[in-house]
């Protein structure tokens, strides 16, 4: 049942917190142990998803590539054929599903697996498709969702991931155990934080959405781990608001898109606490000068930096980069969501779309 909300994306968004304390509570160790034993012994790390399990294996591949120096490539799942050639016996795919039902993915598992490579699902739907026909299996304890869009989902997977980046690192003396074991204590803490932002931008961003939601276009920008944060936020607006979103490295603006900003076009950037923040300022600043509506999520500690400069500023707290994407995504999934419900369309239902896509 809905328990009282509007649409099970509500719902689903605000179960988030409990939806992540259960993936913590559940964790299995043998089974991370033996994962992370697979992984050492690859050469290389295929990530494979699709849609929204896309974008978090691009966050998974960031910090695997730039915390641990791993060889990793992450690509949709209906491309895998670029890689066929590139897998070798024992390397590992770590194939991102929710559902563990999507076509897509699990042809790629297929043929990967026919390659020798080692099978790691990451899903949400235990015994499902993919982590049938996989070696391995990591579970999201999210429970179910039912709105089309992928919420709690997908910031479970983000936990998985972290977790299981930290794990290697340690087992392969990328960090001490003292990093180690505070960048788990920070894991800890992020249900407590993802609820504080709820409580704290809903109103803000609900007043947003009135405004949203006479646009038709829209960019999301970010840098470094920014980058997949926003293209999972263009995601939503576009899958169930209608209204053409795109997500770009900031840096890019000027080698083509920034042509298309004129006055209150809409710009959502995700700032973060990182060595990116410097850039991010002068990213905003080329907007402002173009008159585009900018919307900053940013740390608390570079509030008085950039308010100035925004039509809109959505305090987060000053959080490590890595555990970032799981906390910024919150506000971008309201944005969508009350976005949505002002245009007058069903959140939960989308058009053109189905929760699990099964055919090719
Ligand atoms: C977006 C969304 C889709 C799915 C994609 C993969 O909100 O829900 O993009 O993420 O169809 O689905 P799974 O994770 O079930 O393989």
């Amino acid at each position: 049942s809905k328990e009282g909300y509007p649409h099970f994306m509500l719902k689903e968004i605000h179960e988030q917190p409990l939806a992540i304390n259960s993936t913590l509570a559940g964790i299995e160790e043998g089974a991370f142990n033996k994962v992370v034993n697979a992984i050492l012994d690859s050469r290389k790390i295929l990530i494979i998803g699709a849609g929204t399990s896309y974008h978090a294996g691009l966050v998974g591949d960031y910090l695997l590539t730039s915390m641990l120096g791993l060889d990793t490539h992450t690509l949709i799942s209906s491309e895998y054929r670029k890689y066929l050639n590139a897998v070798n016996d024992g390397d590992t795919v770590i194939a991102i599903s929710q559902s563990g039902e999507t076509i897509d993915t699990l042809v790629a598992v297929r043929a990967f697996k026919e390659r020798g490579a080692k099978i790691i699902a990451i899903s949400n739907v235990i015994d499902s498709a993919i982590p049938r026909e996989s070696n391995y299996v990591l579970y999201t304890r999210a429970g179910p969702e039912i709105g089309v869009a992928a919420t709690k989902t997908f910031t479970t997977q983000l936990t998985v991931l972290t977790i299981l980046a930290l794990k290697i690192g340690v087992a392969t003396g990328k960090l001490t155990t003292n990093e180690y074991r505070s960048a788990m204590d920070m894991i800890g803490k992020i249900p407590g934080l993802l609820q504080n932002v709820i409580t704290k931008t809903e109103g803000k961003v609900k007043a947003l959405s009135e405004h949203m939601s006479k646009k038709q276009s829209a960019y999301y920008l970010g840098r470094g781990i920014g980058v997949p944060l926003s293209m999972e936020g263009a995601l939503k607006l576009k899958e169930i608001a209608y209204i053409h979103a795109e997500a770009y490295p900031a840096g890019e603006s000027k080698h083509g898109p920034i042509a298309l900003v004129e006055e209150n076009y809409p710009v959502v950037f995700s700032i973060l606490d990182d060595d990116n923040a410097d850039a991010m300022l002068g990213n905003v600043m080329e907007m402002k000068a173009r008159d585009a509506y900018i919307i900053g999520l940013v740390p608390d500690k570079y509030v008085g930096k950039f308010r100035e400069l925004l039509n809109v500023t959505l305090e987060m707290p000053s959080i490590d980069y890595r555990v970032a994407p799981v906390i910024y995504i919150v506000p971008m999934q309201l944005l969508a969501y009350y976005t949505a419900v002002a245009r007058g369309y069903d959140p939960d239902k989308p058009r053109n779309l189905a929760k699990t896509v099964t055919v090719e």
